[in-house]
């Protein structure tokens, strides 16, 4: 294998969310490192052998068909691995009630031969050998949808959450392992929870050094500390995890305001703090390395308090309709100068695709306008979605400059994509998006979006790495 590889033909990306950055040109991947960093990117460049001359080096060139193009890599700033195969089963629940109905009964069943899913099965209980299948299937199916790089809850079992890591590790995804949190006797069941504040830090930490001993570096694995949300958690507890995050400068990731009767909860839960924000920051949570997920009901202070520690949000619009959790008013967010990337949820969210997470971002968003007077202020467009699911998702899990697009610099996380021709007899491709020729290349791109799916993603590459091919 050459340590050097040029890439040539049509790149979009969206830098800014205005508008789309549609270009054709190549750039020179350095892969020496193991690293896979753009060294050097050219747009006046015409062709494969011009990009060869131009950059001196006698590389392989690998391009996209015709009507395709390269994309940034999806960043899913929020998804439980452990409960993919729940996606699409959550009936006509609300957040509360989902949890305890089918959400602790799957993610117990990793570690737990106790739970309630074993109840009635005939085989022997073996959780390792369930979190192994869930978590293969699981990774090669956002590795298929052009997700690059993830910031993952599993589950509160250690053994299985170091599985989670080892098997993204080696299929080579970017990706933050998060064990869950959860030792409040009063909110977690008995089947499923830490037994003390000891436990939770004690578990915790095995994960970390787990993570460490896979990589080092942190570059493309790295443990996240994970409460899971606050209401979950001895105060003792998120106390703890609040110093063990600065103690270990570690990325932290949980929930916040996702749904009214969970805000209602926190209040009564912690009566002597101002807010839901006010509680994490009093437990030294709020940091610019945490990222909250939906943030649907903050107040216009609590959106202060969280700009002001830099703390950033994962907009989760599928997850938000489907457990009827209200409408996350993202133009107010951005508009406080707060940093939002997009989350899947699955499986509060039914789809680990973060294309289907910008399309939601955008009808969800229109909802918004129509319950502010019909202001399309609140409209996200196309480019701005994705703007969301690439850079916005890059500030979120703390890479910026380095993901999200095509500068010098950046790390080759890449997804190729390959759109439909409809031929002369008027037959298209395999795929939902039927180009016919004459639309420009921002039509294209939205066409992409709105009917696109993993049949639409050719080619993924991690670090300059190969690591999905569509055959
Ligand atoms: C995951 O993808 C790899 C590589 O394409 C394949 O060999 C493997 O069978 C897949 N596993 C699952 C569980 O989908
Ligand atoms: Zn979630």
């Amino acid at each position: 294998m050459g340590q050097e590889t040029i890439y040539f033909g049509r790149f979009v990306s969206a830098p800014t969310p205005d508008e789309l950055l549609i270009r054709t040109g190549a750039v020179l991947v350095d892969s020496k490192n193991g690293k896979g960093v753009i060294t050097k990117a050219d747009w006046t460049i015409d062709g494969p052998n011009g990009a060869v001359s131009k950059f001196g080096v006698e590389a392989p060139v690998v391009m996209p068909k015709d009507n395709g193009f390269f994309f940034p890599g999806f960043i899913d700033t929020h998804i439980h691995a452990s409960q993919y195969p729940n996606v699409g089963i959550f009936g006509k629940s609300t957040l509360l009630d989902w949890l305890t109905t089918y959400t602790f009964p799957l993610e117990s069943s990793f570690g737990n031969v106790n739970s309630p899913m074993y109840k009635d099965s005939i085989e022997p209980p073996d959780p390792l050998a369930r979190a192994k299948k869930v978590y293969n299937r699981l990774i090669n199916r956002t590795l298929a949808h052009g997700t690059t790089t993830a910031s993952y809850y599993a589950t509160i079992h250690v053994e299985a959450t170091n599985l989670l890591a080892e098997i993204a590790f080696k299929k080579g995804q970017r990706a933050y392992i998060g064990r869950v949190c959860m030792d409040r006797p009063e909110t977690c069941p008995d089947y499923y929870r830490d037994e003390s504040t000891e436990q939770t830090m004690a578990n915790t930490k095995a994960s970390i050094d787990y993570c460490r001993s896979l990589d080092p570096s942190g570059e493309l694995l790295a443990h996240i500390i994970t409460p899971r949300f606050a209401p979950s958690c001895l105060p003792e507890t998120l106390t703890q995890l609040g110093a063990l995050a600065k103690e270990e400068d570690l990325r932290v990731q949980t929930h916040i305001s996702e749904n009214l009767n969970e805000v209602k909860l926190v209040k009564e839960l912690f009566p002597e703090q101002k807010s839901y924000a006010d509680v994490y920051d009093h437990h030294g949570l709020l940091t610019p390395k945490t990222i909250l997920a939906h943030a649907v009901h903050l107040s216009k202070e609590e959106m202060r308090l969280v700009k002001e520690r830099k703390v950033k949000v994962s907009h989760c619009p599928a997850s938000n309709s489907a457990l009827g959790s209200g409408f996350c008013p993202v133009r107010e967010l951005l508009d406080e100068g707060i940093e939002v990337g997009l989350g899947t949820d699955v499986s509060g969210g039914y789809s680990t695709s973060i294309l289907d997470a910008v399309r939601n971002a955008c009808m969800v968003s229109r909802h918004v306008g129509f319950l502010n007077e019909g202001d399309s202020r609140y409209n996200l467009g196309v480019a701005e979605a994705l703007w969301l699911g690439t850079m916005g998702g890059a500030k979120v899990v703390g890479m910026e400059g380095r993901l999200g697009g095509f500068a010098e610099g950046m790390l080759w996380d890449v997804q190729e994509i390959n759109l439909g021709d409809v031929d002369v007899r008027g037959q298209g491709g395999d795929t939902d998006v039927d180009i016919f020729g004459w639309e420009n290349w921002e039509e294209r791109v939205a066409k992409w979006v709105w009917n696109g799916d993993e049949r639409n993603v050719r080619r993924v590459w991690i670090g300059g790495k190969l690591v999905h091919e569509r055959r």
